[in-house]
């Protein structure tokens, strides 16, 4: 059993893996922890503990950070044009959800779990990495107790979805980016190489909602505003961005990759963009030197990725 963290901000992509994650009979999911990103942390924390009432989770959630780990960065608008105004595609979710939280903070939870599990936790990251870098500041020895960290962000080979070289999770926080990525922790990171070319049809995802329980048939309302967006990249159908993370997790033989050190550009009209060294290769004068090699994804089978999601979420 894959023992998973799960840190996330729901958002619409968001919710799929999450569903993907509770039902897939491979992954043991320990925790659920929340950062801002495609709405505010209250949001996306409300929208977490709906979706673990809604869809029977019993993973704790924890709520996580609201802002950057620098203060000093102005704060940026939520994507309401994406996830909708409250992150979930603007379905109709109550204010409040009666579901307790865990008292602690994400990073502490975080760094409790990892000691309590010690070279098990798989941490599945696919908001900022804000919640990632915090509990790594706090205690840097998690570094060694965690089996990995897979990251849904960035982009090396292909343009960005926020600016022309930046994707949205590293753009939000990108010191703190920079922080996990350099990290002495094995990370995978699943760009939009890969996730932009990884899309579910409308009908696709509406078969599945016919076939499927109440969980797959809110799963397919609330994406449907998210899928109107996407119809400037993709022919009625969305990115599962977060999902091809969560596929990693269980099948990361449906990925090619090549490995290297990662930094992100923090500041300047870069700002955000992730850039690889790719092993064997060493630019003078050796600034990147020393650097944990990290995965980097570049290919995908994208159809195989897309029918374990289905066979995930039908399995009941
Ligand atoms: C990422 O940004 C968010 O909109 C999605 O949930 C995903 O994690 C894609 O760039
Ligand atoms: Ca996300």
């Amino acid at each position: 059993m894959h023992k998973v963290i799960y840190d996330t901000d729901p958002g619409v992509d968001d919710a799929m893996a999450l569903l993907f994650l509770h039902r897939h009979p491979e992954i043991d999911l320990i925790g659920i922890t929340t950062v801002f990103g495609n709405a505010s942390v209250e949001t996306t924390t409300r929208n977490a503990l709906f979706l673990k009432r809604e869809w029977n989770i019993a993973a704790p959630v924890a709520k996580g950070a609201s802002v950057t780990i620098d203060p000093s960065r102005a704060e940026r608008e939520w994507p309401a044009m994406v996830h909708g105004d409250n992150g979930l595609g603007d379905i109709e979710v109550p204010e409040k959800i009666d579901v307790a939280l865990d008292p602690r903070p994400a990073h502490r939870f975080i760094i409790d779990t990892v000691r309590a599990n010690p070279g098990e936790v798989r941490l599945v990251a696919v908001g900022r990495m804000t919640n990632l870098a915090r509990a790594l500041k706090e205690d840097p020895e998690i570094a060694g107790l965690v089996k990995d960290v897979v990251i849904m962000g960035g982009n090396f080979y292909v343009p960005g979805n926020v600016s022309p070289v930046a994707e949205a999770n590293i753009h939000g926080d990108p010191e703190a980016a920079d922080f996990v990525m350099t990290a002495p922790w094995k990370v995978a990171v699943i760009g939009l190489d890969v996730t932009s070319i990884t899309t579910m049809s409308r009908s696709y995802l509406g078969e599945m909602a016919a076939k499927g329980d109440e969980a797959v048939k809110l799963l397919d309302a609330l994406s449907q505003s998210y899928i109107d967006f996407y119809k400037h990249a993709v022919e009625d159908g969305m990115m599962v961005h977060d999902s091809c993370a969560a596929v990693y997790v269980v099948a990361p033989e449906l990925f090619s990759s090549i490995s290297g050190a990662v930094r992100v550009v923090c500041g300047g009209i870069a700002d955000g963009q992730t850039i690889i060294q790719p092993d064997g290769r060493r630019f003078p004068p050796g600034d990147w030197d020393g650097l944990p090699s990290q995965i980097v994804c570049t290919g995908i089978e994208s159809e195989k990725v897309i029918d374990l999601i289905r066979k995930a979420l039908l399995r009941v």
